[in-house]
């Protein structure tokens, strides 16, 4: 274990130790766990802060997981800086630190991978094959590691919350999942790691992401009920501005992800897009009023 200077903060870097300082401060501490793939914004900080609020111990994981890219995605540039994370935990109050190299993870020989059938097939999972499967297993890993009472997970991913919350609930993990809202810009975007990639005209765009949601919310709580109408009204609202490559505008069931034609109770409009080299995704929750 390494002592961070000036605080009692420390970062495990093997999944031997995390695993023996979980086991000892379960005989009479709460652990709450935030896992990351690092380079934190305010919207991870905000799960750190409401994980402070629910336990004794803070456990953050900082982990690029290679399985959860894709062969064309962006693992190589994904953007990581651990020195800056490491600073901005310790303002937070973090206890612990996991930081686990890529060998730590998956061993020589590893073969074993959690699929969340169904709530793959829709959504981002269309498009980004295996990403789900790659999450699902190194979160069930990072809980063995970890052995958290409860764990904070953004809802700005809301196909991998839900995801993780079948996984629970399926294989009987004694994990409560703690859902956070999506933390925004002032103008409205949703904060990720990857907005870093974004040049200043493509971040200006941007905003149109949040824009079109608030569209849709608007037009449910004037009675629009009909989600293809609704859809439409959301793409109207990217094309404002040309280089916003659509990929997906579904409204979807809350738990199962499947498309609705009509706005019943709540239902989630999720959207995916590329600006650029970059790909961001949005959701909001359309109530009926
Ligand atoms: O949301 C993320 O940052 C990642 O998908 C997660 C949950 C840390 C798994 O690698």
């Amino acid at each position: 274990m390494t002592a961070n200077h000036s605080t009692n903060m420390r970062t495990i870097r093997t999944v031997s130790e995390m695993q023996a300082t979980a086991d000892e401060l379960r005989k009479d501490r709460r652990i709450a766990f935030v896992p990351t793939m690092g380079y934190l914004h305010e919207g991870h900080l905000a799960l750190v802060r409401k994980a402070r609020e629910l336990a004794d111990v803070v456990v953050v994981s900082i982990f690029v997981n290679p399985i959860q890219f894709g062969p064309t995605e962006d693992l190589a540039r994904y953007p990581r800086d651990f020195d800056r994370d490491a600073a901005l935990l310790e303002k937070e109050r973090t206890d612990i630190i996991f930081y686990p190299n890529d060998g730590e993870m998956y061993e020589k020989g590893f073969t074993t991978y959690v699929e969340v059938r169904k709530l793959e097939d829709h959504l981002c999972g269309k498009t980004r094959l295996g990403h789900f499967t790659g999450v699902a297993t190194v979160v069930a890993k990072l809980f063995n590691i970890v052995k958290p009472h409860c764990a904070v997970f953004g809802q700005k991913d809301y196909q991998q919350l839900m995801v993780i919350e079948r996984m629970v609930k399926d294989l009987n993990m004694d994990v409560e999942i703690v859902p956070y809202p999506t933390v925004r810009e002032p103008d409205g975007l949703a904060m990720s790691s990857r907005n870093t990639y974004l040049s200043d005209i493509e971040r200006k765009k941007a905003r149109l992401i949040s824009a079109s949601l608030r569209k849709a919310e608007e037009m449910v709580g004037s009675g629009e009920r009909n989600t293809d109408t609704i859809r439409r009204a959301v793409d109207d609202v990217l094309h404002q501005e040309d280089g916003i490559d659509v990929e997906y505008i579904n409204i979807c069931d809350t738990g199962t992800l499947e498309d609705v034609p009509v706005i019943a109770g709540r239902a989630v409009l999720a959207v995916a897009c590329r600006i650029g080299k970059t790909r961001l995704i949005d959701n909001t929750i359309l109530t009926e009023a």
